[in-house]
């Protein structure tokens, strides 16, 4: 074979540095990402969660406490149905405008437009207040509030007089 005819074997790849700047750029890259895949995670603490609301029922003597002092929850009665009014705690709380309704009966005072005393019912071991002497103007009012209230408010529970059966059933679900 002729010298010239020898085959040409082709020029030895140049060996490609491997630290280059975007190979560490990579490399990091990588290693952030593969840390973040198995760094040990710190355990998950919840927020300490509220006491659950059951529905229950409320004698107005039972529903008194329920006004915001002691850092109690607020709740009032709308027509015998009794609301969480608590997130509205600048309205009910103590010291709010309409502090008189914690905890009570704001029926009256809802369906006659005034948070006077007056429109508590006093007797908080008696029956509770009818609302039959209100007109219909009253009425509306009330119906209003209480479309409002149902909106905002969640209904935990329902107000009867004391001596109601609802209390001794209620009693007995309990034992
Ligand atoms: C001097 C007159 C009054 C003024 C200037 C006044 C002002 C207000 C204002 C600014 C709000 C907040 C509205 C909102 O952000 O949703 C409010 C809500 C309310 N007002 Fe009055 N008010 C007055 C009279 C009354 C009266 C006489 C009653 C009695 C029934 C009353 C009962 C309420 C109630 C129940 C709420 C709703 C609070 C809630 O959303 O839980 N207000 N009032």
């Amino acid at each position: 074979m002729a010298d010239s005819e020898a085959p040409i074997s082709p020029p030895a790849a140049e060996a490609l540095p491997v630290f280059t700047p975007i190979n560490l750029v990579l490399l990091s890259l990588l290693a952030f990402l593969i840390y973040t895949r198995i760094r040990p995670k710190p355990p998950i603490v919840l927020p300490k969660a509220p006491p659950p609301t059951v529905f229950r029922v409320f004698t107005p003597p039972e529903l008194l406490p329920y006004n915001g002092t002691n850092h109690m929850p607020v709740y009032l009665a709308v027509r015998g149905k009794i609301f969480d009014v608590t997130s509205g705690r600048n309205f009910y709380g103590p010291g709010g405008p309409y502090e008189n309704f914690a905890g009570r009966d704001a029926s009256r005072g809802l369906a006659c437009g005034s948070f006077d005393e007056e429109m508590l019912t006093k007797d908080l071991e008696g029956p509770l207040d009818t609302l039959q002497d209100l007109g219909p103007e009253e009425m509306e009012a009330l119906q209003g509030w209480e479309e409002r209230f149902n909106d905002k408010y969640l209904i935990i529970g329902e107000l009867v007089p004391i001596g109601s059966e609802k209390v001794n059933k209620a009693k007995g679900a309990e034992a």
